[in-house]
């Protein structure tokens, strides 16, 4: 007989036999929220005072472990019991206390695990710590009780990775004591018995003692100068872990209060941003819409879009069917799939079977009679309207009735491809970033006519691909194309007024960008941008200022690194900028009578900034992205804007609307036609609004 105690309204307390089960209940993913701790500290009391109760076993129900502290509490007052607290009343029980995580145990789930004395995982556990994510350290002493369980380098590697690692993985450097099938309940209770029984060890990690492992700070420190120099609590942590040789009380107030500062800290808070960006895109208008269920898709194209776009699709679980027009490039198309699909398999991204069962899904065809089945189609042809509208008459007649007919135009108009069928319901735009297999985001492009059964298969197929897809309305570029073509213009105007395009590039590569506008042009193939202006030229309105140094640096068969020149030359010697590119800045700036000046570092980021931030404000305020959240995500997850500034429009909310029009107005001195103050955010200076409370109102 068992019977059940409500702690709370998230937490029980349930008898059975000589065994106390708390059970955390606090869906969807039991973040350590004020109930989940208070409830936590009352039932373990609660079972301590019970004379029945012999051994305490914790476990949650639903999806998922404790997948951390609740991100939603950070930056509010702080509400008692902290989560260290909480941990120490769990440690600090009379009554033997052991965990049994299923699912993933993240953060400060895991800290609650790492202080029970004794933890049993249910197969398929995956335990992390994340927190490096969110720009912060872990702060419920896994810095203290993670050396003393697992020793330091585990310890560094996971806190400072944040990756999650496998049950197994932890069972072997002890973070783990055992790991067995079964419901959580059922492996909790059998672990408590197992206790009772004597062959389950307990103890307090507290009282351990952890081993100082200098090579593995010094690789710690290594790699944290190297790849996270903008992070705000890493060498925090690398500190706070060899405080765990000494006084646990010590090293628990040093993690507290790096936690804490960094918890302020604006990286910290831009990485937070970063978080729920990802998640908020999916809040979509159709989000109410069934999507259509998809299981095999065909790809038209098999070049480097198409072919990533079907490596993706494979990699999901889906069947693909490929049509090219030739041979030779079906042949490209396979090509490239297997060596993506056998670069997943390297990397240990993927095992050898299921690449195996993912080359079984596909069928390359020369026939587009062959879509007559498939349940979407992505084109992923070159950009010629004429060839896309010509692609989707014919789709329209092979596709079966309900088929959602994509095309992965980057910028074309997906109402007038539409209009080539006589299901424009049924058509969609779904962007995808190169190389497709990778990158994380889908520009999902709603046309006037699309059905919001299709936009909701549009999301569902990038959760499917785990990728994080936005919505976007449709116009020249969409959201990230069309705000690129924008404020790359500046990076020409600061070269061409006095800056060198290294020192453009090294600012912005100091702001946190990977790569510069620059050495971006060089590897993409300067070439593409060449012909693109080309194609534009007759469009292009006379007041625009029209920098000309790229075209005369392609016009010399300099096309980036595919010719070892570009802006910077690319051989044996390494990377360095190219004498002539210099030559030709220099020429252009005699031919228009400028004299060049000199820019700080600040300068050149204050203009490239503002630049993208007013188109992306116009991009809001057209409507083209639904909340400026979305705008965030796109540059995040596809044009490799740094992460601890959060976003282009997050980034402008710790400058100010204010600041901001005061920049543009200023700069419209020189160019007015350039600079205009976005209507929204001329508004935004007026009253004091931000637009993270545009995104409040969603
Ligand atoms: N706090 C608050 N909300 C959280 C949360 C958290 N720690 N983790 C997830 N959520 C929310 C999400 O925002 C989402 O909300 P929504 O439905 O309103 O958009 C919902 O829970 C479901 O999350 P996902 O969509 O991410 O669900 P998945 O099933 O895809 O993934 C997961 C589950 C792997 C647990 C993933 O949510 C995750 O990685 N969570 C974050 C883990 C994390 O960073 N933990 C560390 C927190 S910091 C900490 O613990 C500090 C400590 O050391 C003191």
């Amino acid at each position: 007989m068992s019977d059940t105690t409500k702690i709370n309204d998230v937490i029980t307390l349930e008898r059975a036999g000589q065994v106390g089960l708390v059970c955390i209940d606090n869906p969807p993913v039991n973040a350590s929220g004020q109930a989940v701790r208070q409830g936590l500290v009352d039932a373990v009391a609660a079972a301590n005072a019970d004379e029945g109760i012999e051994v305490i076993a914790i476990y949650a129900a639903g999806r998922t472990f404790v997948a951390g502290a609740d991100i939603k509490e950070f930056g509010k007052p702080p509400l008692e019991p902290s989560l260290p607290d909480t941990i120490a009343a769990i440690e600090a029980s009379e009554k033997p206390v052991v965990v049994a995580p299923h699912g993933t145990a993240l953060g400060g789930g895991l800290e609650i695990c790492m202080g029970a004395h004794a933890r049993v995982g249910v197969k398929g556990l995956r335990v992390g710590l994340p927190e490096v994510n969110l720009g912060l350290l872990p702060g419920a002493s896994g810095t203290q009780r993670g050396p003393r369980l697992m020793g330091m380098k585990h310890t560094l590697d996971m806190a400072l990775s944040g990756r999650q690692v496998p049950g197994e993985e932890a069972l072997s450097f002890g973070l783990l004591d055992g790991l067995e099938a079964g419901e959580p309940r059922d492996v909790a209770l059998d672990a408590a018995r197992n206790v009772l029984d004597g062959k389950l060890k307990t103890r307090r990690t507290s009282e351990l003692d952890a081993e100082m492992d200098e090579a593995a700070l010094d690789d710690a420190r290594a790699m944290v100068a190297k790849k996270m120099k903008h992070h705000p609590t890493a060498l925090n942590c690398i500190e706070a872990v060899k405080m765990s040789t000494g006084p646990f009380d010590k090293g628990m107030a040093y993690e507290r209060q790096s936690f804490v500062d960094g918890l302020q800290d604006p990286a910290s808070q831009g990485m937070r941003h970063a978080f729920f960006a990802e998640r908020a895109v999916s809040k979509i208008p159709e989000g109410k819409a069934t999507p259509r269920p998809v299981e095999k898709i065909g790809v038209i194209g098999g070049g480097t879009m198409g072919s990533g776009i079907a490596t993706a699709a494979l990699s999901a679980g889906l069947a693909v069917r490929m049509i090219e027009v030739a041979q030779d490039g079906l042949d490209r198309g396979i090509g490239a799939i297997t060596k993506n699909l056998d670069g997943a398999v390297k990397r240990g991204k993927m095992s050898e079977a299921k690449r195996d069962e993912a080359m079984a899904r596909f069928e390359p065809s020369l026939n587009m009679e062959d879509l007559g089945d498939v349940d979407l189609v992505i084109e992923a042809v070159f950009e010629d309207m004429g060839v896309k509208k010509d692609i989707f008459g014919k789709l329209d007649t092979i596709c079966k009735p309900g088929a959602v007919l994509a095309s992965n135009t980057s910028y074309l108009d997906v109402n007038e491809i539409a209009s080539a069928t006589n299901r424009p319901e049924d058509v969609i735009g779904l962007h995808f970033f190169s190389p497709a297999n990778i990158m994380r985001l889908l520009e999902v492009v709603v046309a006037d006519k699309t059905a919001p059964e299709v936009v909701a298969t549009g999301f569902a197929l990038a959760k499917k691909m785990k990728k994080v897809g936005v919505r976007a309305g449709v116009c020249d570029g969409f959201i990230g194309n069309r705000i690129l073509a924008y404020y790359s213009k500046t990076a020409g105007y600061l070269v061409e007024d006095g800056a060198s395009p290294q020192q453009v590039d090294d600012a912005l590569e100091n702001f946190g960008f990977a790569m510069g506008p620059f050495k971006v042009g060089d590897l993409a193939g300067l070439d593409i941008g060449w012909a693109n202006r080309k194609r534009m030229a007759p469009n292009r309105p006379a007041e625009e200022r029209y920098v000309r140094i790229h075209d005369k640096i392609c016009e010399e068969g300099m096309f980036g690194r595919k010719t070892g020149k570009g802006f910077y030359i690319y051989d044996d010697e390494g990377i360095r900028p190219n004498p002539r590119a210099l030559e030709i800045i220099d020429e252009e700036r005699a031919a228009k009578g400028i004299t060049p000046k000199s820019f700080t570092d600040d300068e050149i980021i204050e203009r490239y900034m503002t630049a993208m931030i007013s188109e992306a404000a116009r991009v809001v305020e057209e409507g083209i992205a639904l909340r400026p959240i979305d705008v965030d995500a796109v540059f995040l997850f596809g044009y490799g804007f740094p992460r601890f500034r959060g976003g282009p429009l997050h980034y402008a909310d710790t400058i100010g609307a204010k600041e901001l029009v005061a920049r543009i107005e200023r700069f419209a001195q020189d160019d007015a036609y350039y600079w205009k103050v976005p209507a929204i955010l001329r508004r935004m200076a007026e009253d004091g609004t931000t637009f993270a409370d545009l995104n409040k109102e969603g």
